[in-house]
């Protein structure tokens, strides 16, 4: 099935006049545009794996906790088997956007890898690589530099929202155009798929961009880049265990790593309401609906499905429901991880493999580049 067309053309806009136009619109046509994607990658991708290509990644900042579990990593690997090329980034560069020290980087990094193959992927079918590692991805960024405005790199809301976030820190040159060094991480292998979060939804419009730029200014409209499209997860948003945005610093997570004990006396801390029967009603009662829908995605049960099981049990009983759906759930991950974490040559031959292929994909695309804009010596 060559003749799939993954991508859909969209009007060329005039450089920076519609980027970050319509927050709402955008969030809805890849939304519905996800759905139909996710069909053909079933269909498909088996037979047709570079059609598929998909890049994502991770800053890392941190450990991975349930939230990128149910709403990323599980996903990834689903789409690996699915049969689609997998590359994902371990994007060190972006953690020094809006903070002003690199903290535990190597430790970080192994514990994403760790995490990643626990869950499933599979170093011989996914490249997983490391920004740092891979040279051309920051002299992709030069030309990619040249069709970007100003304006629109001010525009991006992610970037605005990180700005705002970040302490009253000024905007730095790498906040300001990390975009366009996140459109080098997904043009360099040609990806068609970035399987991503709504947040980064701004990245792919400026990714997209940057590829139509490229290919009419300085490729006399040859496809050197193709448009990579968004692949939204249909997991809701989740929230940490007291009910507000989940963050690391606020203790309301639980990590991947985390053992069934600390995972019990999180889930015991986690706040409910003071209602004893109990129901999902996001609105009314997000707290409870939350730990309902985490539950649920864990059993593979519908929320309210969930809610009628424990029922006249209150939330004692919605905790351990809780607990024993995340504790089951993960011990087969939890066993694998710490079995890894026993064989660091075995991680450090992952990331350098991975860096090595990354680095021979993107070698391969600087040339084409170079050669496409008459730098050939
Ligand atoms: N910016 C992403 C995040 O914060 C991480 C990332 C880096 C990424 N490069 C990427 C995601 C390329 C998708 C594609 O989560």
């Amino acid at each position: 099935m060559s003749s799939i067309a993954i991508s859909t053309p969209r009007a060329t806009e005039a450089a920076g006049t519609t980027l970050h136009a319509d927050a709402n619109a955008t969030y809805a046509t890849a939304l519905e545009r996800s759905a139909l994607l996710d069909g053909l990658i079933d269909a498909h991708a088996a037979n047709d794996p570079a059609r598929f290509r998909m890049l994502t990644g991770d800053r890392p900042t941190g450990p991975l906790h349930i939230g990128h579990y149910l709403a990323s990593l599980r996903n990834r690997v689903r789409l690996q088997d699915k049969g689609a090329e997998t590359f994902v980034v371990i994007a060190d560069y972006q953690v020094i956007t809006d903070r002003d020290s690199v903290g535990e980087l190597g430790a970080n990094v192994r514990g994403l890898v760790l995490d990643y193959l626990a869950a499933g992927l599979d170093p011989a079918r996914t490249t997983i690589f490391t920004h740092s590692a891979v040279p051309a991805l920051g002299q992709l960024m030069l030309p990619f530099l040249s069709l970007v405005t100003d304006a629109e790199l001010r525009r991006n809301p992610t970037v605005k929202d990180e700005l705002a976030l970040s302490d009253g820190r000024p905007l730095s040159g790498l906040l300001l155009t990390y975009p366009v060094h996140q459109a080098a991480d997904i043009l360099f292998c040609h990806s068609r798929i970035v399987p991503v979060g709504r947040d980064q939804l701004p990245h792919l419009e400026q990714t997209r961009a940057i590829a139509r730029r490229f290919n009419t200014r300085y490729a006399a409209g040859q496809s050197v880049f193709p448009e990579p499209e968004a692949l939204l997860s249909d997991v809701p948003l989740l929230l940490g265990t007291d009910g507000s945005k989940m963050s690391k610093s606020k203790g309301n997570v639980i990590n991947l790593r985390d053992t069934a004990d600390e995972t019990a006396a999180r889930v015991r801390a986690a706040r409910t309401d003071s209602q004893r029967r109990i129901t999902f009603d996001p609105t009314g009662r997000p707290a409870v609906a939350n730990l309902l829908t985490i539950a649920g995605l864990f059993l593979e049960e519908a929320p309210e499905s969930v809610a009628d099981r424990v029922g006249d049990g209150g939330a004692r009983v919605l905790k351990q429901v809780l607990t024993e759906a995340v504790n089951e759930s993960l011990a087969g991950h939890r066993a694998r991880r710490a079995e890894l974490a026993r064989d660091p040559a075995h991680l450090a031959s992952v990331l350098h493999d991975g860096n090595a292929r990354a680095n021979e994909v993107a070698e391969r695309t600087l040339a084409t580049v170079r050669a496409v804009m008459g730098m050939s010596y």
